[in-house]
């Protein structure tokens, strides 16, 4: 039995995104949209592409070997390998498995992790308890995507906002002050229907009249998912800053799951931040899912924005419907190697 859990850091950050840019004006070759109405509306104007041979382990992987060399770590000494993802290779075996055996993490448990847009924030949080009781070392999360492969591209309204990559972070155990302070995770299956992929699974199986339908795709209720992320980005932002101790005004950095920037402007709004607190790609990437947040994460770290003792909340949100942050102190530095 352990009696004191210890502080958990990210030894590592890395992310990878697929060489193809899908522009907002070739979309315009695709449905009737134009480049004017995605960027008011959302404020994406490209978004990368996976190529045809590549999928989600794929990503995944670069992400993953970027994380463990930041970190300093050999692939064969992580002890888990976590994949938040809801394009997954396929259903079964889990991505994860996939994942560790490409990168030689022989001696890790792997498993998938099935949030949405919020995989890496519970992914997270799922693998620091691991570090935080002694149980691991080393946990590697990524949260990796492909949902250019479930995005219907005769539906204007959902195919102009996501794209496709991974990020990845590893978690170890820290010493000093900084590591995770707080975690808030939420569910409320009512709104399941909001955000769905139909059919593939045991209610729906595949068949012809599915793929005839395309109940394969994503589809979305715009408006009701944009008023729930409204409503829930600055209250998990709040609620993880005052679960850590902090006040609203000792968060430094927030970096949010990269939906909409109309919906990061509410929260800029709601919370009293400045712009240049908010850590957005979302203009060069759109929504990509659980690789959202990591990436962003990756990019603000390895352009020196967030530095050790920073104090950053990551927001995320999404199907289920799922919400959950994360308050952090950065701590990069690993307390054994
Ligand atoms: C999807 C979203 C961008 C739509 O923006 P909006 O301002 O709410 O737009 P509306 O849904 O009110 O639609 C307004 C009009 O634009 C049209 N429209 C929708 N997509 C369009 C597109 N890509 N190009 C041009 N017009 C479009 C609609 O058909 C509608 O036309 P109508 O009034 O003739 O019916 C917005 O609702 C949103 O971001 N929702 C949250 C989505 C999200 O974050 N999902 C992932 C969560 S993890």
């Amino acid at each position: 039995m352990v009696s004191r859990l210890r502080p958990v850091g990210f030894w590592g950050t890395g992310s990878y995104l697929p060489e193809k840019v899908l522009s907002n004006r070739e979309l315009e070759t695709i449905v009737n949209t134009s480049d004017e109405w995605i960027i008011n509306r959302t404020g994406i104007r490209e978004r990368r592409q996976a190529a045809v041979d590549q999928a989600t382990s794929d990503l995944a992987v670069a992400a993953g070997r970027q994380a463990l060399a930041m970190a300093g770590v050999a692939a064969e000494d992580v002890d888990l390998v976590i994949v938040a993802t809801c394009t997954p290779d396929a259903v079964l075996p889990a991505t994860a498995c996939v994942v560790a055996h490409r990168l030689g993490a022989v001696k890790a448990a792997a498993f998938d992790l099935a949030a949405a847009c919020t995989g890496f924030v519970y992914g997270t949080a799922v693998g620091a308890q691991f570090v935080a009781t002694g149980v691991y070392d080393k946990v590697l999360v990524i949260g990796a995507e492909v949902l250019t492969r479930v995005v219907d591209y005769t539906d204007r309204n959902t195919c102009v906002l996501f794209g496709d990559g991974a990020g990845a972070a590893l978690l170890g155990p820290v010493a000093g002050d900084g590591g995770i302070k707080a975690v808030y995770l939420r569910a409320d299956g009512a709104g399941d229907h909001l955000l769905q992929i139909p059919a593939g699974g045991s209610r729906l199986p595949a068949d012809h009249t599915t793929v005839e339908q395309r109940l394969h795709f994503l589809q979305m209720n715009g408006r009701e998912v944009f008023r729930f992320a409204v409503k829930i980005m600055a209250e998990a932002a709040r609620q993880v800053a005052f679960q850590a101790g902090w006040q609203q005004t000792d968060i430094q950095f927030l970096v949010p799951h990269q939906a909409n920037q109309r919906i990061i402007d509410a929260a800029i709004r709601k919370l009293g931040i400045n712009r240049e607190q908010v850590v957005i790609n979302l203009e060069r990437y759109g929504n990509i899912s659980a690789a959202s947040v990591p990436v962003a994460l990756d990019e603000a770290v390895r352009a020196g924005r967030i530095r050790e003792g920073d104090r950053v909340v990551l927001v995320g949100f999404g199907s289920g419907l799922t919400w959950g942050s994360l308050a952090l102190q950065w701590a990069g530095s690993p307390l054994y190697s």
